[in-house]
């Protein structure tokens, strides 16, 4: 297994050093356009996945397409600036991030559908953390609650959090 040397502060700018820090269910960030807000949270994601086994992610965003076009494209640089694309497998037709070392997943849904967020499950630990791209987009709270309220149930890792 190699050696990953990651140097967390170099990777993000201090005002997002609570996204890597934080245990608390809710973190919101706004500000101007290119602040860095897509970006660190998109190294969250991966750093995420790759430390905490029981992590897997869902990104919503108002539309499946956009999604597609903006936060898994994302995540494919990300993953590469990070050095560490060859372990995961991009599936842009459907789409979807396989780690391949454990089958973790990041899965991408739009809020345009749905039906199509109640019914994810993931096969390794649990689906736990929750990327709400451009949130403002989201026509009413309830599209938001849908999401929220399936992100529950205990979680194996005793670290583990929502
Ligand atoms: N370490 C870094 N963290 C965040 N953004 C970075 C970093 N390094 C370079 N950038 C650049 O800064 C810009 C941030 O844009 P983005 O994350 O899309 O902002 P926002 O989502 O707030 O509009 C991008 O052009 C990105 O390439
Ligand atoms: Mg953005």
């Amino acid at each position: 297994m190699p050696v990953i040397n990651w140097n967390l502060p170099k990777m993000v700018s201090k005002a997002y050093a609570p996204l890597f820090t934080s245990n608390k269910r809710y973190i919101v960030y706004k500000g101007s356009r290119g602040s860095g807000k897509s970006e660190s949270a998109a190294r969250k994601a991966i750093l995420d996945i790759v430390t905490k086994p029981y992590v897997n992610w869902l990104i919503l965003r108002r539309y499946a397409n956009t999604n597609r076009q903006s936060t898994f494209t994302l995540l494919q640089k990300v993953a590469t600036q990070l050095g560490v694309s060859g372990l995961f497998q991009f599936n842009s037709s459907l789409p979807e991030i396989t780690y391949k070392p454990t089958g973790q997943k990041i899965l991408f849904r739009g809020a345009d559908k749905p039906l199509s967020i109640t019914s994810i499950s993931v096969e390794t630990g649990n689906l736990c953390r929750l990327w709400v791209e451009e949130s403002y987009q989201l026509e009413s709270e309830e599209a938001f609650d849908v999401v929220d309220e399936s992100m529950r149930g205990v979680i194996d890792d005793p670290n583990g959090f929502y």
